[in-house]
């Protein structure tokens, strides 16, 4: 039935489809491999991702709500976030939660923070946080749930965020400062040394973004890539967003937040007492929760090991390399300098929009960046190098086609 607003109200079939129509027509509606791969980012190879898949399946049914009483369930998370925290230089107290994304990971680390700054900075009423232009837009949310400002300052000329700018900016009512490594902008790591040490001087709480970085990062360092460090070796870091879902390589929705110190996770839970129900404490924002997702990445990390993460690292600095000649050969396109991922490139002689939109109208479903104008490569290492070239040459194609005088529309280029 169609509403007078054009919405539809649909009723339930009167008797239910048979599984093999439900199949057929959900299969009509899978985005086509490869030209859907950077916008399904991020994966691992076909091996990874079967193992992910077994532990996910087994245990989708399973309630993660009951993480942090049932002992099966409470082992596995554990073990997930002691291995993922023992890749960020550890304190002998460090932990932290399994949370469904960046975007809860983050909101953790803010809502911790502003219970933080209840205890030890009680004159505060209106709270701000202090961080580069480049911050997530995540924060932006979760500081609106949590009626916090965010308050953004100036890059340098390679997109970095910068201490001197950040301390100016810093306030009577600023609780936390936070930084990323890197930033999905402009996938460069902020010089967290320098941003901690104006938190420190200032008694605020640093947070840490690393949703891209962390799970990949320390494992580009043990192949000798030189990176700012950003992980807890650097005093006053308090909390770091680690996505399993990114460079983890382990299914959605899956990521974890750390605390610095044991002490510091206390801020983050939120214990109630109900009169009728007895103690209410989870460990995160979600009540109920499929453990598929806190299986599967047990499974995963068991399954790769630092030699299987090492591997893939490795895997992606090839193709890192393959795209960066590939696009820089192509005229009027350049790859832009990053310390890890994601890859972008602009356009300097066709339009950035319209190179963008020949891609899609070649089928490939890209993400890109508003401001400055970019189109993004989210490679992953399930990406093989034969479809890394067919991407290569579809680009080369469109590119040369609009520098002809071919057409020209410009596409709405979007991240989301
Ligand atoms: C730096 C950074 N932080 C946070 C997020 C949010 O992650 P999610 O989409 O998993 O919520 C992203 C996503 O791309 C990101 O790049």
């Amino acid at each position: 039935m169609e509403m007078t607003d054009g919405r539809i109200i649909k009723p339930l079939p009167k008797s239910g489809m048979t599984f093999e129509k439900i199949k057929e027509d959900l299969s009509k509606l899978e985005l086509p491999d490869p030209y859907a791969h950077f916008a399904r980012a991020f994966r691992g190879p076909k091996d990874v991702q079967e193992v992910g898949k077994y532990a996910f399946e087994r245990f989708m049914s399973d309630n993660g709500f009951f993480s942090l009483y049932l002992p099966y369930m409470q082992t596995i998370e554990q073990e997930v976030i002691a291995m993922g925290v023992s890749l960020l230089n550890p304190t002998e107290t460090s932990t932290g939660n399994f949370t469904s994304g960046g975007t809860e990971s983050n909101f953790s680390a803010l809502h911790a923070a502003r219970n933080w700054a209840r205890d030890h900075k009680p004159h505060i009423k209106k709270p701000n946080i202090v961080a580069p232009f480049t911050i997530h837009p995540s924060f932006q949310k979760a500081s609106r749930y949590l009626d916090i400002e965010v308050i953004t300052t100036e890059l340098d000329e390679n997109g970095r965020g910068v201490a001197a700018n950040i301390a100016a900016a810093v306030n009577d009512n600023t609780i936390m400062i936070a930084a990323s490594a890197p930033s999905w902008h402009y996938a460069n790591i902020d010089p967290i040394p320098e941003i901690a040490a104006v938190a420190v001087d200032a008694n605020l709480w640093m947070h840490v973004d690393g949703c891209i970085g962390s799970y990949i990062s320390p494992f580009l360092e043990m192949l000798g890539e030189k990176l700012t460090p950003w992980d807890f070796r650097v005093p006053g870091v308090m909390s770091i967003s680690a996505d399993l879902h990114k460079f983890g390589y382990c299914q959605k929705p899956a990521s974890t937040i750390f605390w610095r110190e044991a002490a510091l996770q206390d801020y983050h839970y939120v214990a109630i007492d109900d009169p009728f129900l007895g103690p209410y404490k989870l460990a995160g924002f979600s009540g109920s929760r499929s453990a598929g997702p806190i299986f599967a990445a047990w499974a995963v990390f068991n399954y790769l090991g630092e030699e299987g993460y090492l591997r893939l690292a490795r895997r992606l600095l090839d193709l890192k390399e393959k795209f960066t000649k590939g696009v820089n050969a192509i005229e009027g396109l350049r790859m832009w300098d990053v310390d890890v991922m994601p890859l972008h490139f602009h356009s300097e002689k066709a339009p950035t929009s319209a190179v963008y939109q020949g891609l899609l109208d070649k089928g490939w479903l890209m993400l890109g960046l508003v401001n400055p104008e970019a189109i993004t490569i989210a490679a992953d290492a399930a990406l093989s190098d034969e479809d890394a070239d067919l991407f290569l040459a579809d680009l080369r194609q469109v590119t040369e086609a609009i520098l002809a005088g071919g057409t020209a529309q410009k596409g709405d280029i979007r991240y989301s």
